[in-house]
């Protein structure tokens, strides 16, 4: 993954594929609206990374989702038992990229730890370091940190600088605060209690402000950059790129897949074109890497 294609033609080796793993399951469960995806027990998170690699995925990006929730995270060991067992399975044969946010955690589903319907900051950040320390040592090989929050990438990476790690960040770097990431939160369990995310993700219409956070993120030591949701973020690609020099990619997130599996469903489109023309689009328009759920079903036709 650390050579993304840049050829005009989309390729496998662009596609990242989602993977949700949750606790206290007794076998997957479909995730609604995401096709083929679904919410893994460790053991078919297994069977599901083995039968994509012989489709051609490489590239994965965890979601880990604990029974538990607590107030300031800072237990983490079923993500360490998830991930460590995929990685000890699968070794160099997969790319593991980790979510790193708390909002599968947190007992209101926030991105950070909340105080008096407030971010605490400081804690937020004690509390991502901890989990990121968690993954590395479970073998993640980029940590991609989702909270939204003032600093993250700065203090992950001096976080690292002190303990010698030299792992990859690939930051959520301009996210906006969209509607389109239902689906998703229905699998992780992260909808947010009490207030929404509009006081740490992005406004949709506010381009400087959203192109400012990539370069911020750049400048704190990102090594790969993102935009968020894809099809709605697609004119900041090229600019981020050419601004920053990094590999920038998209997430074409869980409400646009859907979006596309209820037009075929409802006999309004057929779906392999649908998502097809989609990721060429998300392509044409820079992205060097695209997260979405379809990769394992669509790597076989690049
Ligand atoms: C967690 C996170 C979210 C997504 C990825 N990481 C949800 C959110 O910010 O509320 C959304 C992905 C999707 O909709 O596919 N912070």
């Amino acid at each position: 993954m650390k050579n993304f294609s840049n050829s005009t033609k989309l390729k496998a080796s662009n596609l990242i594929q989602p993977l949700f793993i949750e606790e206290g399951l007794k076998s997957k469960k479909i995730i609604k609206g995401l096709g083929n995806n679904y919410s893994h027990t460790i053991q078919s998170a297994k069977q599901t990374v083995a039968s994509d690699i012989k489709r051609g995925v490489k590239n994965f990006i965890f979601f880990i989702v604990p029974k538990n929730k607590q107030k300031k995270p800072e237990d983490f060991n079923f993500h360490y038992q998830s991930l460590s067992q995929i990685k000890k399975t699968f070794g160099k044969r997969i790319v593991m990229i980790v979510d790193t946010c708390l909002c599968s955690v947190t007992t209101d589903g926030h991105c950070g730890i909340t105080h008096k319907n407030k971010i605490n900051l400081k804690e937020t950040h004690k509390s991502l370091g901890i989990a990121a320390d968690i993954f590395i040592q479970a073998g993640a090989d980029i940590i991609a940190p989702s909270d939204m929050m003032k600093g993250t990438t700065r203090y992950l990476k001096s976080l690292f600088k002190k303990k010698k790690f030299k792992t990859p960040i690939m930051s959520y770097s301009s996210k906006f605060f969209s509607s389109f990431y239902g689906p998703f939160r229905n699998a992780a369990k992260s909808s947010p209690k009490k207030f929404d995310r509009s006081s740490y993700q992005l406004p949709v219409h506010d381009r400087k402000k959203a192109i400012q956070s990539s370069l911020t993120n750049a400048k704190q030591g990102a090594s790969y950059l993102m935009v968020k949701p894809g099809i709605t973020s697609i004119d900041l690609i090229r600019d981020i790129k050419n601004k920053t020099k990094l590999p920038t990619g998209a997430y074409q997130v869980s409400g646009e897949y859907a979006s596309l599996q209820y037009l075929s469903k409802n006999n309004l489109g057929d779906f392999e074109k649908l998502y097809k023309e989609s990721l060429s689009a998300i392509h044409r328009a820079g992205a060097d890497f695209i997260i979405t759920y379809g990769a394992r079903d669509i790597v076989k036709d690049l």
